[in-house]
């Protein structure tokens, strides 16, 4: 991040926010705090510790970096403080597994070391090059205060878990070039490599520059290498777009127009599109596109479905920051990591030793309708499900909530699926809600709608002083149904001062003919992630209950709407930690 135009930056954003969205604050993320940096909390709180999501031991954690699966192993580096709780100090923790929900934790892989990254070893990527040999790419601070792109290798590549790596002495490999901002040049992708046999980067930036979108459009600088040593900057980026500001952690990709299997990064063809996935620091969102991308000419070109800008469609409408994707041609799926912050004040996460967490990693494809991905929780969480309790064909009529009982609610994964009877009574659509968060604030979980609000009350304290709401609410619009889902954290806990509790939301472009509406929600402590409609539509909030906690937390499902719903079938299960 460009620290010194941090706050003007900060103001910006929240003024286009606040006229955009009354609801939404933006939640600083990398803000520099020097008191707390370098500051060792005594003790590491285990309240609001998760169970089953990762997160180190202690300390601050931001972006996965690099994911990759080689010979059999998962390996996750991540940016990560090692003396405090706050952003600063960053290093590349690394972190391996066979099946990316238990961990074992390595020394950190990456650190300040060299002139090209003695300011910084930012995040970057993983690509498995010809001859099963990895490489990573990431963004170093040089003594200049630049942005460089260096590589680092593997030291043995006979070590199963590849413990340490070197930073070879002919990096950087790339610098800003001319008339480039030095300050906004980060964060390659993983490389995919072209018929031409040559390989290819993004680095993500902003600004006025060839083939860029105007002074404050976001850009994907594209980068060409024959032997991935000696890069060369394209003519035009990948791709730009008008006034969006720095995209961060690009991330680039093909994905089968058929089915739910993943693509390797380097393949091209006909029955594919491309996703281009920026994180966009003025909104600290993760939006994509759908699109085609041109081989010949290295230029990507969104479908006239993809909005590609703010409006644009996000992996997550919640706190959900910095993803990364890789191919994990163990079980020939693409995977997503991403990053939830905490949404809670500085000085509370120093106080309590630890900062963030990342949320369980998801499969991804491309939605029959060839608009949208959809992701879901990996398989492998199953492993983690202990004891389970059902409940089918039950009414939830106006104004019931009926308890979840036998499983430990504040460690829960619940899939439930809604029978809505009829749709006649849905409420009309006002065109003018086109903010699903703002109408989300507006109507909340207990405005009375013709059909819904229904969905889980989790993270409930007894008597519901405390409860975080993850609902659906139907419409009528001319000519189809709006589905609006929430996550609403606003009475998620009893503290009033220094949390951050949106209404997060998203629209679900989903067919009601069949009268069902799914939803599966993991909760552990203090997230609540949730996929609505088999995961089109995905929100993860961050909440701090006081009364909900442990062995007091309480799950529920609600319908605060006229028309009974009824709950098709209710799966929830305790779920056990995982090993970290
Ligand atoms: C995104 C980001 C990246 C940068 C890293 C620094 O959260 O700002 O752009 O490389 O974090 O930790």
């Amino acid at each position: 991040m460009d620290f010194s135009k941090f706050f003007s930056v900060i103001l910006l954003a929240c003024c286009l926010c606040m006229t955009c969205n009354n609801n939404a604050v933006v939640k600083a993320s990398h803000r520099i705090y020097p008191e707390f940096q370098s500051f060792q909390a005594k003790k590491v709180m285990k309240l609001h510790r998760t169970g089953f999501h990762f997160q180190p031991p202690r300390n601050w954690i931001n972006d996965p970096n690099a994911p990759m699966f080689f010979n059999g192993i998962y390996h996750l580096f991540y940016q990560y403080n090692p003396k405090g709780a706050v952003w600063g100090n960053i290093v590349w923790a690394h972190s391996v597994s066979t099946d990316m929900i238990n961990w074992e934790a390595l020394d950190p892989a990456i650190y300040p070391t060299k002139p090209f990254d003695i300011n910084g070893c930012w995040s970057g990527s993983a690509t498995i090059l010809p001859g099963n040999k990895p490489v990573i790419l990431y963004t170093g601070v040089d003594t200049q205060n630049r942005q460089v792109q260096n590589y680092a290798i593997p030291a043995n590549y006979s070590d199963p878990y590849l413990r340490e790596w070197v930073k070879p002495d002919n990096n950087p490999l790339v610098v800003p070039g001319v008339g480039m901002n030095a300050t906004a040049f980060r964060d390659p992708t993983t490389a995919w490599q072209g018929k031409d046999g040559q390989w290819r980067i993004l680095v993500g930036s902003k600004g006025m520059h060839v083939g860029s979108k105007g002074k404050h459009a976001g850009i994907a600088f594209l980068y060409r290498s024959k032997d991935f040593v000696n890069w060369v900057q394209a003519r035009y980026p990948l791709h730009s777009s008008a006034h969006t500001g720095m995209w961060e952690c690009p991330d680039f990709f093909p994905v089968s127009l058929n089915g739910k299997a993943g693509l390797d990064t380097s393949l091209v063809g006909k029955n594919m599109k491309h996703v281009m996935k920026v994180s966009l620091d003025l909104t600290r969102y993760d939006y994509y596109t759908v699109g085609t991308y041109f081989p010949r000419k290295d230029r990507y070109v969104p479908d006239n479905t993809s909005d590609d800008g703010w409006n644009g469609l996000r992996y997550d409408y919640g706190n959900y920051y910095a993803s990364k994707s890789f191919f994990d041609a163990g079980k020939d799926r693409r995977i997503l990591w991403g990053w939830a912050n905490e949404s809670d004040t500085a000085q509370n996460d120093n106080d309590k030793g630890w900062a963030g967490i990342l949320t369980i990693p998801r499969m991804v494809w491309l939605d029959s309708n060839r608009k949208q991905l959809v992701q879901w929780p990996i398989k492998e969480l199953e492993t983690l499900r202990g004891k389970k309790v059902q409940i089918s064909n039950q009414q939830v009529r106006k104004g019931e909530h009926i308890e979840v009982k036998g499983i430990t609610a504040a460690q829960a994964d619940v899939e439930v699926t809604f029978l809505l009877p009829s749709l006649d009574n849905a409420e009309k659509f006002d065109p003018s809600w086109v903010n699903a968060q703002d109408l989300c604030g507006l109507k909340g979980s207990k405005v009375e709608g013709g059909v819904g609000p229904f969905g889980l009350l989790t993270l409930s304290s007894k008597h519901l002083e405390e409860y975080t709401p993850v609902f659906f609410r139907v419409f009528k619009a001319p000519n189809k149904h709006v589905v609006l889902m929430c996550s609403d954290a606003r009475s998620s806990s009893l503290r009033k001062s220094g949390l951050y509790k949106p209404s997060f939301a998203g629209f679900v472009d989903v067919d009601l003919a069949d009268g069902k509406l799914s939803l599966r929600s993991l909760i552990d402590h203090s997230v609540v992630g949730s996929f609505g409609a088999g995961g089109k539509t995905c929100i993860t909030s961050r909440v701090y209950p006081k009364l909900a906690v442990f062995n007091n937390a309480h799950l529920y499902a609600f319908n605060n709407g006229t028309g009974t719903v009824t709950i098709e079938s209710l799966n929830a299960w305790s779920m056990k930690n995982a090993q970290l």
